[in-house]
Order: structure tokens, then C-alpha cells, then sequence
């Protein structure tokens, strides 16, 4: 895992005069409107609902079990397998289902982003299965997934060292912005949009990081440091849905 120094406070000068204006309204910090909700899937080891804005996650856990098929196996440690998909109707142009390369791209990030939070040495031969499932796409969906399937892991009861949360920093022209819509995305004045998606550990260690884009290496940096904040309130959001569930647990 990277470990990303959160040193500059210095938002850029652009920033700074915060002349920006986003489409919705938004703070350049703001995030979207969050929530998190565990449990969601009750056939599933471990399930869970993640939301920002317009955009819905829901990932499912099955396992630790047996890996099949058995050649798979590794018996020095367990493994996970990722399987990301948006479903037909999450966009208004309705998406040829089945497997393309964009899924099986972030089906493969998704798998490396959650790795380092999860103690797989306990699970060696085995894998554990996490379906994630895009009801409704506003951009920022594999973070989105991200999000979810770190929570549904904890659900599962699967040791893990830490949550992983995820969020999806842009530059919009010159300006760095949190968490962008899909309409920000498509943003073309300027120098155009630079879609950074970043997850971290509530330590800050970084676990995942993609540049679609340009941007220079302060402006970079900056971008880790904003990610680091919205993830932290990612992470209590996350971390208030598997209370809440334990709470509801108890009172049955
Ligand atoms: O969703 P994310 O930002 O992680 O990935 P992306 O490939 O940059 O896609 C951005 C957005 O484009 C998605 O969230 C959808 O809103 C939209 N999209 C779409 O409308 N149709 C597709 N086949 C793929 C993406």
C-alpha cells in the first residue's frame, strides 16, 4: 500500500478564490448527498447499499469458501474475486448486458483496491465472492462499489484490517472538485475534465489511485489531500451502517 503524505493544506490559487461554480450548486469540498446501509441482501454472507447522489451500489459477499475451480486454489492464502457490473436500466442509454471491458476493468481494480484490507492469509484455498451490482450511474460508480463491497465484506464478518473508502477527485478546468456527477465529467471548458477515483484506508494508506487526464504533481497532491477528507466522511458514514445494524441485532 502507498502511503500518501497529507502535508499540503494549500488548495490551489484557483481554489482558493473558490470562483468555481459547479452545475448542482455544490462546494468544490462538498460530496453528494452519502448514504450507507447494510444487510440489504439477506440471502448473501455479507451485503450491503452504498449511495452518492444519483449513484447506487449494492455489493454481496459469499464465503470464505472453497475455491473452485481447483486448480484456482492457492494454499498459501484465501483470495477475492470481483465481478462489478451496471445493470441494463442505471443509465438512461440502456447498457447491452453482460460482460464488456470496462466491467472487467473495474472488476480487477475494485479486487486490488479491497486486497490489502483483508486478512486472506486466514483463508488459504479459499475465496471470497463480492458481487457488485450498479442499480442507478451518476459517475463515481466504482467508488461507489468500492465503498459498498468494503462495507459487505465487514458484514460478512471477514477479518479485515481496516474499511477501504472511496471517492472520485476531479479537475475541472484548472479547479480540483470532490465526488463529480456525470455532468461534470463531460465538463469540456478549459482544460477539460481530469477524473482522479482514489480510495484509502481510515489510516490514509492508499490502495487505489487512476488518473484519466492531466494534471501536474502539486495539483496531484492536492487531490489525494481532498480525497483523504471525504473519505474520512465516507469512513464514519460507512462505519455508522454496520453499528446501526448491530444496534437493530440487538434489539430483536
Ligand atoms: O462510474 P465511474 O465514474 O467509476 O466510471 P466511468 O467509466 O468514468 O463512467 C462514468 C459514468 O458514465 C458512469 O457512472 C455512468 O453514469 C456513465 N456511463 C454510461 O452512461 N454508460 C456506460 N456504458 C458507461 C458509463
Amino acid at each position: 500500500m502507498a502511503e500518501f503524505k497529507v502535508k499540503s493544506k494549500i488548495v490551489s490559487e484557483t481554489n482558493s478564490k473558490n470562483l468555481f461554480q459547479r452545475p448542482d450548486g455544490r462546494g468544490i469540498k462538498e460530496m453528494r448527498e452519502t448514504e450507507a446501509k447494510v444487510g440489504v441482501v439477506p440471502a448473501a454472507d455479507g451485503s450491503a447499499m452504498f449511495r452518492t447522489g444519483k449513484t447506487i451500489a449494492i455489493a454481496a459477499v459469499y464465503g470464505p469458501k472453497k475455491m473452485h475451480p481447483q486448480h484456482k486454489q492457492d494454499p498459501a492464502t484465501g483470495q477475492i474475486r470481483c465481478e462489478y457490473n451496471m445493470i441494463s436500466f442505471s443509465v438512461d442509454e440502456r447498457i447491452r448486458p453482460g460482460r464488456n471491458r470496462r466491467a472487467m476493468e473495474i472488476s480487477e481494480i475494485t479486487k486490488w483496491a479491497l486486497e490489502p484490507s483483508v486478512m486472506l492469509d486466514k483463508y488459504p484455498s479459499q475465496v471470497i465472492d463480492v458481487h457488485i451490482n450498479i442499480i442507478q450511474a451518476d459517475a463515481g460508480t466504482r467508488c461507489a462499489g468500492i465503498n459498498a463491497a468494503s462495507l459487505a465484506l465487514a458484514h460478512a464478518g471477514v477479518p479485515m484490517k481496516d474499511l477501504v473508502s472511496s471517492v472520485s477527485v476531479g479537475k475541472l478546468d484548472k479547479t480540483l472538485v470532490v465526488d463529480l456527477t456525470k455532468e461534470e465529467e463531460d465538463f469540456e471548458e478549459g482544460e477539460g475534465p481530469t477524473d482522479i477515483p482514489i480510495s484509502m484506508t481510515s489510516s490514509g494508506k492508499v490502495t487505489h489511485m487512476q488518473l484519466d487526464g492531466k494534471i501536474g504533481v502539486k495539483q496531484l497532491q492536492e487531490s489525494v489531500d481532498l480525497a483523504k477528507e471525504s473519505c474520512e466522511e465516507i469512513y464514519e458514514i460507512q462505519k455508522k451502517a454496520l453499528k446501526d445494524a448491530v444496534d437493530m441485532e440487538a434489539k430483536k
